[in-house]
């Protein structure tokens, strides 16, 4: 079964009087498993699609099916639940709370997932990306890397279908960046799940087995790379 389908998605954003058309028309299918890279210019629609496609918005128009579930017309209340369930985010800033560790910042998570806290879960989800030593950390005395680490950490502890990583190595230099992948590569492999992530870099674009570029709003190419 595909765990993502889209069919004629379109977002409208208002703006003042008017309106932005930020997604016309998109339609794609992902099957359970895929690395897939979006890809296109600023201001293409990327972190859009994400925001769609991982539940944090809703499209204008059209269909989205998550995980056999349709997504549109829900409240916001059952979109969070089905958020909660079944996404994983990984942001570009990293987005952790300066004043917890990392072990802290990991178990927030399953705790806003709904999940009992489980401190022994939380540290194994460090010591898969390479954090054993560095639990009890704070965000300000991480590395770039490392931070992006903790934010992976966070997104995988409640073993997600999906995971969603929007421009994960913009904020960080090419070696971190080609590491923070290989990362995520492994855990795709070795957990099954399905990562989109959304990209201008290049690095990111060799990593991945799928890239849908996007332009103005709609796909213009859909490329499967083996690997
Ligand atoms: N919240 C918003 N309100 C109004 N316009 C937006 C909003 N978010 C994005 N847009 C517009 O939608 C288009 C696509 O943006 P975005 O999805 O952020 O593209 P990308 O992530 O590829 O840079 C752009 O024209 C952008 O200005
Ligand atoms: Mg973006």
């Amino acid at each position: 079964m595909s765990i993502l389908s889209l069919q004629n998605v379109v977002k409208r954003y208002p703006m003042g009087q008017n309106e932005v058309l930020a997604l016309k028309g998109v339609s794609l299918t992902v099957e359970s498993g895929e690395l897939l890279a979006f890809a296109g210019p600023s201001g293409s629609g990327k972190t859009t699609l994400l925001n769609i496609v991982g539940c944090l918005d809703q499209a204008s128009e059209g269909e989205v099916i998550l995980d056999g579930q349709r997504v549109q017309g829900l409240s916001a209340a059952a979109l969070g639940l089905l958020r909660a369930e079944k996404v994983g985010f990984v942001f570009q800033s990293f987005n952790l709370i300066p004043v917890l560790s990392a072990l802290e910042n990991v178990e927030l998570a399953l705790r806003l997932g709904g999940q009992p806290p489980d401190r022994a879960r939380a540290e194994q989800a460090l010591v898969d990306v390479g954090l054993a030593d560095q639990l009890h950390r704070r965000p300000n005395q991480l590395s770039g890397g490392q931070q992006q680490r903790v934010a992976i950490a966070r997104a995988l502890v409640k073993a997600p279908k999906l995971v969603i990583a929007d421009e994960p190595t913009a904020n960080l230099d090419s070696v971190n960046g080609a590491a923070v992948l290989d990362l995520m590569r492994k855990l795709n492999e070795e957990r099954g799940a399905t990562f989109l992530f959304s990209t201008h870099d290049n690095l990111v674009l060799s990593r991945v087995n799928r890239v849908v570029r996007l332009r103005d709003g709609e796909i213009v190419a859909d490329e499967r790379v083996s690997r």
